[in-house]
This record gives C-alpha cells, structure tokens and sequence, in this order.
C-alpha cells in the first residue's frame, strides 16, 4: 500500500490515489486527453487564424519604393496648364507601375500656399481621393474630374465638388541638370499642407489626420 502522507508529494497518479491510475504513470489520461485537444485546437484555430491576420496586417507594414524618375526637361512645362506624363513609379511590374502625372511649373501667383514655396513644378496624383479612379484634367473647365461619381478638383487639386475627401495627392519635384523630376507621393489637406501618403477615402482635415495615420513604414514629412 503506497504511504497516505508520501502521496501528496508523489508525482505519481497511482501514489496519490487517483482511480484508474496505472504504476509509474505522471499524468492521469483525461488530463492528458484534455491537454492534446486544446493543443490540436489551439494549432487548428491558429493555422487559419494567423495567415488570416498576417494578410490584414501586413500591407500597413510594407514600405513604398520610392525612386525619382525623369518626366521632361526643364522649360517642358507651362505654369498655367497641366501637362500629362506617364510615370513609372514602381519599377520591375510592367505596366501596373506606371501612372498619369499632371505637371505644370511653380506659378508664384497661383501657388501661394506657403508649403510650395521652393517647388520648382507641381506634379499632381491622378488617383482620386474618394475611391482612388483615375481623374482627367479637362482643360475648358480648369478642373480635375473623376468619371466615377463625381468628384471636381479645381487647379491646385483642391476639392470643390463630389464626395472626394481631401485634394488630389502630390509629388515631390525637383531638377537635376536639365531633367524635370518627380519623386515620392505625399497628401495634403485642404489648406495644402502635406502629410505622409495617406490612402483614397482618408480625410486628413481636422481630427482626420490622427484617425487615419500614415502606414508605420511610409516616410514621415
Ligand atoms: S472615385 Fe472619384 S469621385 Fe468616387
């Protein structure tokens, strides 16, 4: 008979008289049993679970490559009118990396908010504000218009009309010999002043710039 006393500091389940225990055994099997399927559950929920999260997650992690690219040459680019370029903002995915930008050049009676001062030309995001469709200049009119619901922009890219949150995403510029360049992507608020790229549908007025911050990896302005 095992001692009564020595049972409280025995690790085995048959000293501490658990019933049904079997010699030499540590672990009673319900327990065991129980541990395996919280285990088996735990390894199930998580292997649909993590990838699940990870491909929520991750985008806010991934860092946008900026480069500077070439869209003409010094003098190409009226101060009054916009002139489109196709850029390729992402390199090494065809197509899909390129984009519309509007250019003109810095026009001190125009662009005087006092965050352009120092840009030598104005270069303009296609990507509308509201869902992101591509908005065209239309001259008659002096306004950038997205065909998809509406949304008006006038010259500075501010929004007057439509539901577009926020005026029409920049990019920095700045000149290299005789080549016009544009860099990376940065939003403004409606007074113009910039902020981190912020995605379509992103106010950045008011209490909308802390509501919607900037991804931890984009470059902070
Ligand atoms: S996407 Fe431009 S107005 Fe909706």
């Amino acid at each position: 008979m095992p001692d009564k006393h020595a049972s409280y500091r025995s690790r085995y389940t048959a000293d501490r008289l658990i019933p049904g225990a079997f010699d030499g055994e540590t672990i009673t099997r319900r327990r065991f049993m129980t541990g395996s399927a919280h285990t088996a559950g735990a390894i199930a929920a998580g292997a649909f679970t993590l990838p699940a999260l990870a491909f929520a997650v991750g985008p806010i992690f991934k860092s946008t490559p900026h480069s500077w690219v070439t869209v003409g040459k010094v003098g190409s680019f009226p101060n009054n009118n916009y002139v489109p370029v196709i850029a390729t903002l992402t390199p090494g995915i065809g197509e899909a990396g390129k984009t519309t930008v509007y250019m003109r050049a810095f026009n001190p009676a125009l662009d005087t908010d006092p965050y352009d001062r120092g840009t030598p030309y104005i270069a303009i995001s296609t990507r509308c504000a509201h869902l992101g469709c591509p908005v065209r200049w239309v001259d008659a009119a002096q306004r950038f218009i997205c065909p998809c619901h509406g949304g008006v922009y006038d010259l500075l890219g501010r929004r007057v009309g439509g539901p577009p949150v926020r005026p029409l995403d920049r990019f920095y510029t700045r000149v290299v010999g005789e080549d016009v360049q544009v860099g990376p992507r940065f939003s403004v608020n409606s007074e113009l002043r910039r902020f981190s790229p912020r995605d379509p549908a992103e106010p950045l007025d008011g209490i909308g710039q802390y509501l919607y911050p900037s991804r931890p990896t984009e470059r902070k302005l």
